[in-house]
């Protein structure tokens, strides 16, 4: 990859939880001044945040292929985060390639899915689709194959406490997540870093887990025994719209556990671990962060 000394960088979906973290990552080696922050709207807090770091505002929505491509001028490598908007996100990728492509930046760091092109998983379909987009538009690209965060399961923490029982339907299925800080990590390496054009990480944790494990880790912090329930997808499915998710958010976390019981969510290439210099943070970590945060929520409470 041929780049300037000190190539300008551009963030979409800055405002994010993992964008905020790049943010964050890259501020710790490169001056606020070559970062560019995107947003779909300056007014939310999460903007003005990254506004007081000194970091640039452009907005750039993917849905909104006009705001793109003046967003991505002067820019020398972007880091497209993929959409949350789940079921748009190949049109909305699309957008953001194709604009960024028409603007000559010159790499595009994207965050796919851990194995996207053999992927058992749903919500691989739309990753395979953004990287076949970004093979045939010329720009070079570099894929960040994001394993599953350590966070998407601790969100079950306080629901696995007040029921004395921790369900998924992931069978004896490994897990090799890791923190979204340390993806963030990954992420502001590669896009700080030199000849990464052309290169497909698979990103996933040191150290793999078994849900039941990780209901033992949970009772191990919370100082209680907390089982794991495992259910078949179609009932883990309902249990989790009774909970509150929408039918095809909960179909889709259904399919991933199911995903991981075969083995999707698994990788013990150490790819991550090699990308940010550390080992990643262990699932006992993230839980115990998460609950030190809920203990401390309720004793304020
Ligand atoms: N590997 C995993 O385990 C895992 C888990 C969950 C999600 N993901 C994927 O990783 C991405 C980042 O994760 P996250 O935790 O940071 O998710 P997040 O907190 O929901 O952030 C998503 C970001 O996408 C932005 N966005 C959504 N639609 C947009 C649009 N039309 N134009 C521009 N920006 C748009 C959001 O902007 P606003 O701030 O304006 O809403 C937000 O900044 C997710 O979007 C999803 O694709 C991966």
């Amino acid at each position: 990859m041929t780049s300037p000394a000190q190539p300008r960088i551009f963030v979409t979906g800055a405002t994010g939880q993992l964008g905020r973290l790049v943010i964050g990552a890259l501020l710790r080696s490169v001056p606020a001044t070559r970062i560019v922050a995107g947003v779909r709207r300056t007014d939310s807090d999460a903007a003005r945040d990254l506004a007081a770091l000194g970091v640039e505002l452009r907005i750039a929505d993917y849905s909104r292929p006009e705001t793109l491509a003046p967003a991505f001028a002067g820019v020398d490598r972007l880091l497209l985060i993929s959409s949350s908007e789940i079921g748009q996100r190949t049109a909305q990728h699309r957008n953001v390639i194709e604009a960024a492509t028409r603007v000559g930046v010159g790499l595009i760091a994207y965050t796919s899915l851990l194995r996207a092109d053999v992927s058992p998983l749903a919500l691989a379909q739309e990753h395979r689709e953004t990287e076949a987009i970004l093979r045939a538009s010329g720009t070079p690209f570099v894929l960040l194959r994001n394993g599953w965060y350590t966070e998407n399961y601790a969100a079950s923490i306080a629901p696995a406490l007040a029921h004395g029982v921790f369900i998924g339907c992931a069978g004896e299925g490994r897990i090799a997540s890791a923190a979204r800080a340390d993806y963030a990590e990954a992420a502001a390496a590669v896009l700080t870093g030199e000849d990464h054009a052309g290169r497909v990480y698979e990103l996933a944790g040191d150290d793999a887990y078994t849900l039941g494990q990780f209901a033992a880790a949970i009772g191990e912090a919370a100082g209680r025994k907390i089982d794991y329930q495992n259910l078949p997808e179609a009932d883990f499915a309902a249990a989790l719209v009774r909970a509150g998710l929408p039918d095809g958010f909960a179909a889709l976390l259904a399919d991933s556990d199911a995903g991981a019981a075969k083995g999707a969510l698994f990788d013990n290439g150490l790819q991550l671990r090699a990308l940010i210099g550390r080992p990643t943070t262990p699932y006992e970590v993230t839980i115990a962060q998460t609950w030190a945060t809920l203990a401390a929520l309720s004793s304020a409470e």
